[in-house]
């Protein structure tokens, strides 16, 4: 069953935890598809997992429909948000509505998703009445990392707190139809999900969140480097891939590869004829 708006939300009006992962490409969407996830992000950290740039600054328009139509290709129930890359939306209401109509149009997603607080309201309500889903991020939003000044927990002092309540709720009023929260305190994410009639999906954010997400390469070993916090490892594929890799060129070198099994046949009749 295709998972959409509405299942969505009546997972979070019956208590019934929904799952998110990333997804950047066909081969992948499909086999997160497969496992059943609830709801694929494209998410700008393709800039980092698939393009090796440091941050997500640099992705463009063109990087983010690429990798959602290829992940749409690989999906057929899980419902596909697809990230507004770093000034794609950030620069007029008119700017988000037109970038949210080309990841819809091009891109083949589901909803869009875009970071910020209560300053985006404008932009949301704008989607929104062109028929186009919102996810809003709150908390840490990796593209806002230079005024933040890094990566760290949002919202720990009362005024943070207090604001990143309002702002959530600013967000559901003006359209969204689902919450990010990264890096976020566990009890204040409970106050967010509990205060809001519209699903929270939380990164870093505890286990109140009505659904959690994580970037694949983190949970599955394959991305190297600074491990956050909120981050487990669910299977070492990372491991699998290596060793798969050591076996390939092993019996490569060795020429036990390709066996019989692997070769094309021909006519003994026919290769006489070549000599
Ligand atoms: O870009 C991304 O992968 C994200 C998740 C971390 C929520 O926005």
């Amino acid at each position: 069953m295709k998972n959409t708006i509405l299942t969505l939300q009546k997972c979070k009006e019956n208590h019934e935890k929904t799952v998110m992962v990333t997804a950047y490409d066909y081969t992948t969407a499909k086999i997160m598809d497969e496992s059943g996830v609830n709801m694929i992000l494209v998410g700008d950290s393709l800039g980092m997992t698939m393009l090796g740039y440091e941050d997500t600054l640099s992705v463009t328009m063109e990087d983010m429909i690429h990798h959602s139509a290829a992940v749409a290709r690989g999906i057929e129930s899980a419902f596909l948000v697809t990230d507004m890359p770093f000034m794609s939306y950030q620069t007029s209401v008119y700017d988000a509505v037109v970038n949210a109509g080309r990841l819809m149009k091009e891109g083949r997603a589901n909803a869009v998703k875009l970071e910020g607080g209560a300053e985006f309201a404008p932009h949301i309500e704008a989607i929104v009445k062109a028929s186009i889903p919102v996810v809003a991020h709150i908390g840490l939003t990796p593209q806002s990392v230079n005024a933040f000044g890094g990566f760290k927990v949002q919202g720990k002092d009362e005024a943070a707190a207090k604001k990143l309540i309002s702002d959530a709720k600013t967000l559901e009023e003006a359209g969204a139809c689902m919450v990010v929260m990264e890096c976020v305190p566990a009890k204040l994410a409970k106050i967010v999900t509990e205060s809001l009639k519209i699903p929270t999906i939380g990164i870093g954010a505890g286990p109140h969140c009505d659904a959690q997400v994580l970037v694949y390469q983190d949970l599955l070993a394959l991305y190297g480097g600074f491990k956050p916090k909120f981050v487990k490892v669910f299977a070492n594929a990372g491991d699998v891939m290596r060793e798969g890799m050591r076996a390939y060129i092993k019996e490569t070198k060795e020429g036990t590869f390709p066996a019989e099994e692997h070769c094309f046949k021909i006519e003994d009749s026919v290769i006489e004829k070549l000599y």
